[in-house]
Parts: structure tokens; C-alpha cells; sequence
């Protein structure tokens, strides 16, 4: 017996050693851990359960009979990350450049399988050279057989990818599909095709770096949800994201234990919006005082900084954030912030997170680039996107809430379940100068008349009390007092029940 128990250790050990001593010396100099150090560090110590350890590729091509690596270039298993339930797969740059092959896809299909079974996100570790060259078809079929299970998994299981490595041509469509993608800097790409082929084809030189890159996809591409300094401090940020998802698309959001008074009252956010309506100010500074303890995990926060997006906590539970940051362009809708918020939105909903929505917002931004880009049908997306969510919606409007962009940010006729407004909203067609130079147009000539005209309409308008006279605003609310009134709105929706109507699917401009 002891013989059979020493083999298993045996074989256990050389499955642990990936691609050797020689492969690991030279992933850690490339500022890389390796895969499975990988999954150490993501889950809480000693949750891992491998599977699969000892499979291994059929491949008989290209001499492949003879290099035949325990676990085929990917470990995958679950672990609990604080706790709760979550199953991994890493793929191992020190077996075969962590190539796919079709048993390499097997072991992640596996994984995915039990994930939407058992209800458990999954979140792949991607370090990987692409398809087994050597297999052919049976590694794209490998690939296929995984993006089938992506889509699948979306909207039932939380999918998170981390990219650690290469990720290049197809292989990228697997991430592309999951719901938070987060790069390392300089250690990562992501590209369809890479620099070789783009100097073939375009003539343009760009490094990997440049072409897919963290900060590449982080800040111009909004491909990745966020990039990291090293492998640590993302699995680090990883295990935080995760604290705030639900398991799964049928439970609720998870409960922490919170030491912030839900009833407690800010004074100083009854000076954030300045006297002066075009002087910006920090809408973050609103969420982080909101928010439990001032803890706020940012998704996409190098991209579109005119809409901020993220998780925060209100006793204790989970909910997303939506605002707009009059710091970048005055905080105007965009097509890339409501490309943005649009699939933050869809996100919460998919998985019954509740949705804070601040507003300050002085319209769409007009332009050509604009236009010919199609910022009709993106900025379609969010209000489309907020619309259809059926999760608790609460809105505060701390200033501008001016034309199209007021009924889009989660307006009461969106649907929106209770709608705050700070006395110093105004919440009008548009700007009182803009409306005055339309309305007089033949008085424009006159200065002071035309002054007199703007001061009339601010007076009428440039306030709240016009839409709260005719209900559209729930009531108008001191700053100070916002996070309890936001943590009392949240607490009297916690049994909301709405559903649209029946249909196999919508039909959002995409
Ligand atoms: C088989 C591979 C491999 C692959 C790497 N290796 N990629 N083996 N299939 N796709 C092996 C190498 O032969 C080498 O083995 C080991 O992994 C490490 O690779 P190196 O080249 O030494 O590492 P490095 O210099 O860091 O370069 C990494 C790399 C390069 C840039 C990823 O390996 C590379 O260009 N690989 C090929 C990438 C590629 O074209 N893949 C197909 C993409 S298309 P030894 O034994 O020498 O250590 C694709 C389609 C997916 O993926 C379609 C989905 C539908």
C-alpha cells in the first residue's frame, strides 16, 4: 500500500512541476507567477480541489506520442475565495507555451460545466500561446466548444477573466465574453492579430505592448475592465471583486458585516456643488461618502471618465454605481460612457444588483465624430439598458439633469423607483442660456435684455421643484442626509418584484 501511496505522490509531484525548474525561472524573470502559484494566491488557503491533474493530450502528430505533460498546459479546479464558492482555471505558460488543445479545452468546459450546475462564477486565468499548433481543428474545436459554454454561463454565473500572458487571435473571444476582463502591465496582451501581421498588412510598426496592452485596452480600447501593476496586486483586486458579486444569477447579492452608520449625515456635501453651475467638482467624493466605510471597486475607470461605474455597499450589500463626473467634459453622455454604463447596467441586472444613479448631466455631446459614429444608437444602449432593468433603481440629481440625457439616467419615466433631487438640481430641456438664446433669438442683440431673459428662465427652471410638483421627483433631499435617505430607499425595495413582458430575447441596438 504504501508503494501505490508513494506513486500517487509521485506522479502528484511531477504534475506540480509544470514545465520544470528551467520553464518557472524563466516565467518569474518575465515578472510572472506561474499558474498555479497563481491560483494560490486567488483563493483562500488550502480551498484548491484540482481536477484533471494527470490528463494529458492525444495527439499522436508531429511526434506528440513523447511529450505528453501531466495536465496538458491548464489547471483548473475550484476553491472558495473569503469563503464562497468559485471554480478557476490557469493556464500554464511552462507546459507547451499553455497552448489549447482539445483536451487543454476539455478541462476548462469541465469546470464551466459544474460552475453553471452548482451555481459558482468562474474566472480563467489566461497565459497561453493560442491554439496547439500541432492539433489543428481539434484545438479550434476545443476553443469552440468553450466560447458555446461563455455563452451559456452569461447572465446565470458571474465570469471574470484575468489575463496574465498572451491572449492573441481567436483565443480572445473567450474573454471578450465574460463579464470583467482585468490585464497586467507589460507582462500582458490581448490582440486579434499581432504586430507582425498588422506591419504585413497596414504597414504600421506598434509593439505588442502598444497594439494590446493593459493600458492600451484599459484607457482606449474599454476591452479590459481594469489594469494592474503585477500578478498579485490583480489577483489581490480579483478577490475583492469577487466579495461583492452574487454566486449566481438566482440568489441575491451577498450581506457583509458593516461598522458605518447607515443613518449617517454629511455636512460637507451640502457644499460639493459649487455656487458657480459651470465649476466642476468631484462626483467621486459623493460616492465614496455614500458609500459603507468608503469602500468603492471601480470598473473601467481609465475609460470614459465623463460616467463612473462601480460596486459599493449600503448596509452591508452589494450596489452598482452609476454616475456622471462633471470633472471630465462636464460629465456629458458620450458614446463611449453610454457604451459604458450600458453593460454596467446590464451587468447589475443580470445578476439582481440594485443601481444608484447620480446625476449631473448637461446632454449629449454634439459633434461629427459623434454622429458619424453613431452615438444615436450607443446612447440608445443605456437608456435601453436602464429601461429594461428591473432591479431597485434610486436616482439623485445633484445639479444639471437637461434634456434627453435626464430621462436616460434612470428617470422616473424609466422606471426608476424613487428619484432624489438635491435643491440645487435643475432639471430642465437644457441650459438656461441655450434655452434663452433659442426662445429670444430676436433679442439677441441686446445684452442686457437677454440677461434678463436667462435670469427669468433659471428662475423658472433651473430648479427641482418643477419636476417635483408634478411628481417625476420622489422629494427633494438636504446633501447631507443623502446617504441615509439612498440606504432607506434601497432597504424599502428590498422585496421588489417587476417583470417585462415575455420574449425570448430584446432586441438592444448593438
Ligand atoms: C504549440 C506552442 C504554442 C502554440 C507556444 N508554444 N505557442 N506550442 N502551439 N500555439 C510553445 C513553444 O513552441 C515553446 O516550446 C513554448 O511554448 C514557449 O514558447 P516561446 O515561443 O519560447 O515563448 P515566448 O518567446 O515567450 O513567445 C510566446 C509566444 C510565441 C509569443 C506566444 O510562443 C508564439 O508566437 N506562439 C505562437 C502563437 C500563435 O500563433 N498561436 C496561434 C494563434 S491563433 P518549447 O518546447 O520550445 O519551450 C489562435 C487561434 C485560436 O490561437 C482560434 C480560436 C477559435
Amino acid at each position: 500500500m504504501k508503494d501505490i501511496l508513494n506513486e500517487l505522490e509521485r506522479r502528484r509531484e511531477i504534475a506540480r512541476q509544470g514545465g520544470g525548474a528551467k520553464r518557472v525561472e524563466s516565467q518569474h524573470s518575465k515578472g510572472k507567477l506561474t499558474a498555479r502559484e497563481r491560483v494560490e494566491l486567488l483563493l483562500d488557503e488550502g480551498s484548491f480541489e484540482e481536477f484533471d491533474m494527470f490528463m494529458a493530450h492525444r495527439c499522436t502528430d508531429f511526434s506528440m506520442q513523447d511529450n505528453r505533460p501531466y495536465g496538458d498546459g491548464v489547471i483548473t479546479g475550484w476553491g472558495t475565495i473569503n469563503g464562497r464558492q468559485v471554480y478557476v482555471f490557469s493556464q500554464d505558460f511552462t507546459v507547451l507555451g499553455g497552448s489549447v488543445s482539445n483536451t487543454h479545452a476539455q478541462k476548462i468546459c469541465k469546470i464551466m460545466d459544474m460552475a453553471v450546475q452548482n451555481g459558482a462564477p468562474v474566472i480563467g486565468i489566461n497565459d497561453s500561446g493560442g491554439a496547439r499548433i500541432q492539433e489543428g481543428v481539434d484545438s479550434l474545436a476545443g476553443y469552440g466548444e468553450v466560447f458555446q459554454r461563455n455563452i451559456e454561463a452569461s447572465g446565470v454565473v458571474p465570469q471574470i477573466s484575468l489575463i496574465m500572458g498572451p491572449c492573441a487571435g481567436g483565443a480572445v473571444y473567450s474573454p471578450a465574453m465574460t463579464d470583467f476582463i482585468f490585464m497586467v502591465r507589460d507582462s500582458s496582451y490581448m490582440f486579434v492579430t499581432g504586430p507582425d501581421v498588422v506591419k504585413t498588412v497596414t504597414n504600421e510598426q506598434v509593439t505588442a505592448e502598444e497594439l494590446g496592452g493593459a493600458s492600451t485596452h484599459a484607457r482606449k480600447s474599454s476591452v479590459a475592465d481594469g489594469a494592474f501593476e503585477n500578478d498579485v496586486e490583480a489577483l489581490y483586486e480579483v478577490r475583492r471583486l469577487v466579495d461583492f458579486l452574487p454566486l449566481n444569477n438566482r440568489e441575491k447579492p451577498p450581506v457583509r458585516p458593516f461598522f458605518d452608520d447607515p443613518e449617517r449625515i454629511d455636512a460637507s456635501l451640502d457644499t460639493l456643488v459649487p455656487d458657480n453651475p459651470n465649476v466642476p467638482y468631484d462626483m467621486k467624493e459623493l460616492i465614496l461618502k455614500i458609500a459603507d466605510e468608503g469602500d468603492f471597486f471601480e470598473i473601467q475607470q481609465e475609460f470614459a471618465g465623463n460616467i463612473i461605474t462601480g460596486f459599493i455597499r449600503l448596509e452591508g450589500q452589494t450596489v452598482g454605481v452609476v454616475a456622471n463626473q462633471p470633472m471630465v467634459l462636464a460629465g456629458v453622455l458620450d458614446i463611449d460612457s453610454a457604451r459604458k454604463a450600458a453593460r454596467f447596467v446590464r451587468f447589475c441586472d443580470a445578476f439582481e444588483i440594485p443601481i444608484l444613479t447620480l446625476v449631473d448631466v448637461p446632454g449629449f455631446l454634439p459633434g461629427t465624430s459623434q454622429e458619424y459614429n453613431g452615438v444615436i444608437k450607443h446612447g440608445a444602449k443605456l437608456l435601453f439598458a436602464y429601461g429594461e432593468a428591473t432591479v431597485p433603481k434610486v436616482t439623485v440629481i445633484t445639479r444639471k439633469a437637461y434634456g434627453g440625457a435626464y430621462v436616460v439616467m434612470s428617470s422616473k419615466h424609466l422606471r426608476g423607483d424613487i428619484n432624489y433631487a438635491w435643491p440645487t438640481s435643475e432639471i430642465a430641456v437644457m441650459g438656461a442660456k441655450g434655452a434663452t438664446e433659442i426662445l429670444y433669438r430676436s433679442e439677441l442683440g441686446d445684452a442686457d435684455k437677454i440677461a434678463q431673459r436667462t435670469k427669468e428662465y433659471e428662475d423658472a427652471f433651473a430648479n427641482p421643484f418643477v419636476a417635483a410638483e408634478r411628481g417625476f421627483i420622489d422629494e427633494v433631499i438636504q446633501p447631507r442626509s443623502t446617504r441615509r435617505r439612498v440606504s432607506r430607499a434601497f432597504a424599502a425595495l428590498r422585496g421588489k418584484k417587476r417583470q417585462m413582458p415575455w420574449k425570448k430575447h430584446d432586441n438592444i441596438p448593438l
